[in-house]
């Protein structure tokens, strides 16, 4: 692996050739924002806080390259201006910060972005169980759905959807075909009944969470 010099606020830095100015910069501990860089992603210069000068020229740090002798500034007048329209701009349009849009648009309001980071963590009985708290039918909404959350998806805006509604299925077989499948504890009895008339998914949902 070959090594190129460059400064970077007039310090002197090595870099392997290939890098990107962030992550040559990450590397030797000077700090430069940024929002959308993840070192397993592809850069896609969403977010436009990473920018530096280079050579007196503003560029984007997770989408330029180091060469020899390259000098970086990662501070100035302009490059601080430039980073505060662009989070300016992000917070005009960014409704979703606090709820994924997955999330907000599901009717039955299901947590996708939480039962997902289970699913990745492989902890798919606590996924069901999460999935059941809003929704008792994840194989069969995970079949039928329309799915809202993927067209609201933010991966669409770098390349496709995440597949929510197949982890839903996923996880609902794996756990329907389980011997020790997740079943919610169900509440005390109360001595009254409750009739409910029809057996579709609306009955069994009001069955279910009065159970509950
Ligand atoms: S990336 Fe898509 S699935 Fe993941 S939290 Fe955001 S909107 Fe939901
Ligand atoms: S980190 Fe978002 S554009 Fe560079």
């Amino acid at each position: 692996m070959s090594y190129i010099q460059l400064q970077i606020d007039n310090q002197c830095i090595a870099a392997r050739r290939g890098q990107t100015i962030l992550e040559a910069a990450l590397e030797n501990g000077i700090h430069i924002p940024y929002l959308c860089h993840d070192p397993r992603l592809k850069p896609s210069g969403g977010c436009g806080l990473c920018l530096v000068e280079v050579d007196n020229v503003v560029q984007k740090a997770c989408m330029t390259r180091v060469l020899d002798g390259m000098q970086v500034k990662t501070k100035s007048d302009i490059i601080v201006e430039r980073r505060k329209k662009k989070l300016n701009e992000i917070f005009a349009d960014h409704w979703a910060d606090c709820l994924a849009p997955c999330t907000l648009v599901c009717p039955a309001g299901t947590d996708a972005q939480a039962y997902i980071g289970l699913i990745v963590q492989r902890r798919y009985r606590d996924a069901v169980r999460l999935i059941k708290q809003t929704n008792p039918l994840p194989s069969v909404i995970g079949r039928i759905c329309t799915r809202p959350c993927e067209d609201s998806c933010r991966r669409n805006l770098i390349d496709e959807k995440v597949s929510i509604c197949f982890l839903k299925r996923f996880v609902g077989d794996r756990d329907l075909f389980n011997t020790n499948r997740y079943i919610p504890k169900t509440k005390l009895p109360t001595g009254k009944k409750v009739a409910i008339i029809g057996s579709g998914p609306a009955g069994l949902s009001a069955a279910y969470y009065l159970a509950i």
